[in-house]
Formats: structure tokens, C-alpha cells, sequence
């Protein structure tokens, strides 16, 4: 019985109501969070998603109170067959007010289409491993630079805001450990180019706080930690720690994505991103603003989960389900 109230719904809006309390000395009293979702999430999964279920997705996360959502990208349909209806879902979505709808761009060609289907900012992708960067984009990470920057010389034109990632900063599904340098290096390449921000992507989920730290640290010499964000895949079930050793260092942007889902295609084996319910859960619980209503989180993931036709990954959406 105290079990089934403590996991009611009132419990969590209780929790959710605890971040009206003053912030906990050393964190930051808010968390910007980029919704991955619906890009990083579907682009894994087996079945096509249908625009309609996707949009209606999309509509439903607008209502949360995220601020940031990464719809789709306007990548190869031969390399990415569940981002080929990326201008239908782009055009297809209410635009809530407040909300950014991002999409990710990798050359040029990409560019062109996403600012066709009205995208309010692009987010082009690197990485710090030779070899996913070939795997991945088809390219070395010196050809992607070249690309990435006429990207960033159209974007400019258009005064469309361009978000950077890089991905395997913690380690890579070829060539295992990555030199956190390198990492510094291409990060830093990515803000000279022009990108606003910095996400730091733990692709195939393999960090500990420990290596999170040393990462943070090093690239903060090179980029300002306000410009900075993580990105982390659960793996190996470190990302929510992952996470709460980057806010100790200052980091105040997270990567998530609903339900849990997601994976990159060309990462086999890497589990999906922390999801969001339990990121908000974990800020609420510090005090931690994010402006997001978990309630509506939740029911955003178990739609999405119940069109794939299985169970949330979301610790929190697992807990409260029955309740709701
Ligand atoms: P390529 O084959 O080297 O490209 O692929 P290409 O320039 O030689 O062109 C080949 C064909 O692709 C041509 O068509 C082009 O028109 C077409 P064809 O003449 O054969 O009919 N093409 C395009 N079509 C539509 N949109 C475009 C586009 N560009 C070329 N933008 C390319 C290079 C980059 C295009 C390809 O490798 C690609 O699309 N890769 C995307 C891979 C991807 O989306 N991966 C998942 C996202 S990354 C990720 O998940 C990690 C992240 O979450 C962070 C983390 O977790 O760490 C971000
Ligand atoms: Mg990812």
C-alpha cells in the first residue's frame, strides 16, 4: 500500500514541486534539455515510424514545456531509411511558441532541404574516432570539417543557428579508448566554425563519472562550459551518473531522449539515450529547474512506446505507470 503510494502520481508531482526550493550549492538552478527523440530515437529502430504517429509524437512533447526538440534529419534516406519523411514530420508539426525545432544536417545538401521545411536550427555531427567518422558520414573528420564548413557559410547567410556534436568522446564501437585531446580538438574546430554549442556525445554509452570529468575538464580549456553539453547513452547504466558528474563540473545542457528511446545505426550494440522522464526526475530531485511537466513526459513516451509496440526504457515512466 505505501509502496503504490509512493509511486502515485501525486508523489511525483510532489517531487516535481521540490524544485521551488533553493538550488543545491554547486549545481546550476537550470537545465536546458535538448529533446532527441524523435531523431535519435526513431532513426534506430527497425520499423518505419509513420509521419502522422510521428508528428502526433512531436505535437505531444511540444506540450511539456521543452524548450529544445530535434525532429528529424535531413540526412542519405539510402543511410537513414526512418529520416526519409523528414520534410513531411518538419511541416507536418505544430510549431508551439517557445519551442526550437532543430534538425540534424551533414553536408550542404541537407542544409538546403531542412531550411525548405522551415527548421528553426541545424545541428551538424562529427566525431572524435577516425573510424566512426568514416562508418557514419563517409568522411574523415579533416573532409568533415571542410563540409561542416560550408555548411556553416550557408547558415550564416540565413542567420540559422548552428548546433555542433561529436560523437564517441568517451569511446568508440571500433577503435576503443578516445584521447580526450582529440576530443578538445574537434570541439574547438566546431565552435571556430561558428556553432553556438557543443554536444558532447557519449555514442555507445561506455563512460564512467570518472572519464566524464577528465573529458569535461579537458575540453573546458578549449570551449566555455556554458557552451558546452552532454550526451549520454545508457549502455552500460551510467548515464544518469554520467550526468550528474557533468553538472558538478558546470555543464547546465543534457541530451535526452523520451521513453529511452534510441541507438545509432552505425554503433552497434549502444543502448539508447538516457531517457528524459528520468533526467527530469533526477533535476527535480535537486532543485534543478528544466520548465518540463514530467506528467506530460511520461504519457509523450508511453504513446511513443506504444506505437513501437513496446515497454518505455524510462525507469520513471516504469515506476509510475500504473498510477497514471
Ligand atoms: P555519401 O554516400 O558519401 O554521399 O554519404 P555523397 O555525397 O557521395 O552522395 C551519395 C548520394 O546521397 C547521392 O544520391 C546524393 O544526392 C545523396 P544519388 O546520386 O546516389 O542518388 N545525398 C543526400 N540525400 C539526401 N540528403 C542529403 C544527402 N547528401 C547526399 N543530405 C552522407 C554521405 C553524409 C550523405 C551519408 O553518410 C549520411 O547521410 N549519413 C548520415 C548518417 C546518420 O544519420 N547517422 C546517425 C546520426 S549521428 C548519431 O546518431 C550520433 C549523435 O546522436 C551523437 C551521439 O550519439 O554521439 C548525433
Ligand atoms: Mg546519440
Amino acid at each position: 500500500m505505501a509502496v503504490r503510494r509512493l509511486l502515485s502520481s501525486k508523489f511525483l508531482e510532489k517531487v516535481s514541486k521540490n524544485y521551488s526550493q533553493a538550488t543545491i550549492a554547486g549545481f546550476p538552478s537550470f537545465v536546458k534539455i535538448v529533446e532527441v527523440g524523435p531523431r535519435d530515437g526513431l532513426q534506430n529502430e527497425k520499423a518505419i515510424v509513420p509521419a502522422q504517429t510521428k508528428i502526433e509524437f512531436i505535437n505531444k512533447l511540444s506540450e511539456t514545456g521543452l524548450s529544445v526538440i530535434e525532429v528529424t534529419s535531413f540526412v542519405s534516406p539510402k543511410w537513414i531509411p526512418q529520416m526519409a519523411d523528414h520534410t513531411e514530420v518538419m511541416t507536418g508539426i505544430k510549431r508551439h511558441p517557445g519551442v526550437i525545432y532543430q534538425a540534424l544536417v551533414p553536408n550542404v545538401k541537407g542544409f538546403h532541404s531542412a531550411i525548405n521545411a522551415k527548421v528553426d536550427e541545424i545541428a551538424i555531427f562529427g566525431a572524435a574516432s577516425e573510424s566512426f567518422s568514416k562508418k557514419n558520414i563517409n568522411c574523415s573528420i579533416e573532409d568533415s570539417l571542410k563540409r561542416f564548413d560550408a555548411v556553416l557559410e550557408e547558415a550564416k547567410k540565413t542567420n540559422t543557428p548552428v548546433r555542433g556534436y561529436v560523437s564517441c568522446v568517451l569511446g568508440c564501437p571500433y577503435e576503443g579508448e578516445i584521447d580526450p585531446e582529440k576530443v578538445a580538438w574537434v570541439s574547438k574546430k566546431m565552435l571556430d566554425m561558428g556553432c553556438y554549442e557543443i554536444s558532447l556525445g557519449d555514442t555507445i554509452g561506455v563512460g564512467t563519472p570518472g572519464k566524464m570529468k577528465t573529458l569535461i575538464s579537458t575540453v573546458s580549456r578549449d570551449v566555455p562550459i556554458q557552451k558546452l553539453a552532454v550526451h549520454c547513452h545508457d549502455t552500460y547504466g551510467q548515464a544518469l551518473a554520467n550526468i550528474f558528474a557533468a553538472l558538478q563540473m558546470g555543464i547546465s545542457v543534457v541530451d535526452s531522449s523520451v521513453a529511452g528511446l534510441g541507438g545509432c545505426p552505425y554503433a552497434k550494440g549502444a543502448s539508447g539515450n538516457v531517457s528524459t522522464e528520468d533526467v527530469v526526475y533526477l533535476m527535480n530531485g535537486l532543485s534543478i529547474k528544466t520548465g518540463v511537466n514530467i506528467q506530460k513526459l511520461i504519457e509523450a513516451g508511453l504513446f511513443i512506446s506504444s506505437a513501437l509496440g513496446q515497454q518505455t526504457h524510462s525507469k520513471v515512466a516504469q515506476a509510475t505507470k500504473s498510477s497514471l
